[in-house]
């Protein structure tokens, strides 16, 4: 990398609570990117920490998530080069809405779920504000720190359990995490100079796209690495049953169902590795349509299925493959992550050609001697 480069890494990636998000491994994955890279490609990108990474290294980076609300993320920290929220935008953000009495999802669905009264129609104004901002970066950047906001609210940062009211009135818990009773309002303002901050420019034109992987891959072209973190299946891989409120309050869907305790929206987007029926399938769906990007690095984990021989033959179709581990001291490594377990990157590169002399090269030969 040439020292100029250096100086995006003064940027620093907000902390993000997704389940198997790779920011504590950045500088471990990045040993295994290779030299002369230009374009980078960050496929299934969750909170886009490694899709930031690469922006860093100074790539032009593609990032994608088949969920919205990742998107944004990428939108707001990948795409965007300069847009920031401002005092004005602040203000217009927590504004009475004019728009408010379009805006009653969260007050309908989720009163009581995981928010008071109050709370769920604050959220619902706020979120009646965001198309009012001028552009959609700083539209991507309200989402974010917002949704950020949402998981840092509530219990184990995540949607997939009805305690949330419970634990916030549970004093030993607050105790714990004082930020269960604090007003959302309160959390963004803390939160927005960390992502405000975040914004840069690496005189790169970045995308932040929001399709199936398997769709979008027909698509893009002239790039020279791929990362793969798919979820993990078998292993905590159900991102929309966990996140399902983040998604709601982006899409603030009109068309879906909202079932069960946690009001999850039905039915999920597809996926197609989140399955074991399917796994296999799209794993070969997804390395045939990759063929054209040489290199490739693919995160992996000890619990998932299929397990790391399988993988590893069903990589070998398409490329030479190296195994890299790391193992957690501790669990808080991602995704099904405890003492003990592995987070493992197939380093993969084009494969070599065997050179096979033909029978006239061999007779040749022998005519030399
Ligand atoms: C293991 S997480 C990625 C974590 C990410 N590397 C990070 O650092 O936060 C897997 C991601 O894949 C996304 N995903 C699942 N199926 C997908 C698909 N078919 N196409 C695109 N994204 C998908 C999920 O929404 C989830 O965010």
């Amino acid at each position: 990398m040439l020292f100029e480069e250096y100086k995006y890494f003064d940027y620093q990636f907000p902390d993000p609570q997704y389940l198997g998000a790779k920011h504590t491994h950045l500088s471990w994955i990045r040993q295994f990117v290779p030299d002369n890279v230009k374009t980078a490609f960050d496929a299934f990108a969750g909170s886009q920490s490694v899709g930031f990474l690469f922006k860093q290294m100074g790539f032009q980076t593609i990032t994608n998530d088949f969920l919205n609300f990742n998107n944004q993320i990428g939108k707001a920290l990948i795409e965007n080069k300069s847009e920031k929220l401002n005092d004005n935008d602040i203000k217009t953000l927590f504004q009475k809405s004019p728009n408010k009495s379009d805006f009653t999802l969260m007050e309908n669905v989720f009163t009581d779920v995981f928010f008071e009264r109050e709370e769920a129609f604050f959220i619902d104004n706020f979120r009646a504000n965001i198309p009012l901002l001028d552009n959609t970066y700083k539209q991507a950047l309200a989402f974010t720190v917002m949704n950020r906001s949402l998981t840092r609210k509530i219990t184990m940062g995540h949607f997939g359990h009805t305690q949330a009211l419970v634990y916030a009135a549970d004093p030993e818990r607050i105790k714990r995490n004082r930020s269960l009773i604090r007003p959302i309002k309160d959390l963004f303002l803390e939160l927005l100079p960390s992502y405000n901050n975040a914004v840069f420019d690496n005189k790169k034109d970045n995308k932040s796209v929001n399709l199936n992987i398997l769709e979008l891959l027909p698509n893009v072209s002239n790039i020279d690495l791929v990362y793969f973190d798919p979820p993990y299946c078998d292993s905590h891989a159900d991102y929309q049953g966990f996140y399902h409120l983040l998604e709601t309050y982006t899409e603030y869907w009109k068309n879906k169902e909202f079932v069960n305790g946690i009001k999850r929206y039905e039915p999920k987007r597809y996926s197609g590795f989140d399955k074991k029926g399917e796994a296999i399938v799209s794993f070969e769906k997804l390395f045939e349509l990759s063929n054209e990007i040489p290199y490739w690095l693919i995160s992996y984990n000890n619990r998932s299925y299929p397990n790391i021989t399988e993988f590893e033959k069903i990589i070998s179709k398409y490329r030479d493959v190296k195994i890299e581990y790391k193992t957690y001291q501790n669990g808080r490594g991602g995704k099904g992550s405890v003492a003990g377990s592995q987070e493992i990157l197939f380093v993969c590169q084009p494969k070599k050609k065997h050179f096979i002399p033909t029978i006239k090269q061999k007779e040749l030969e022998y005519e030399e001697l």
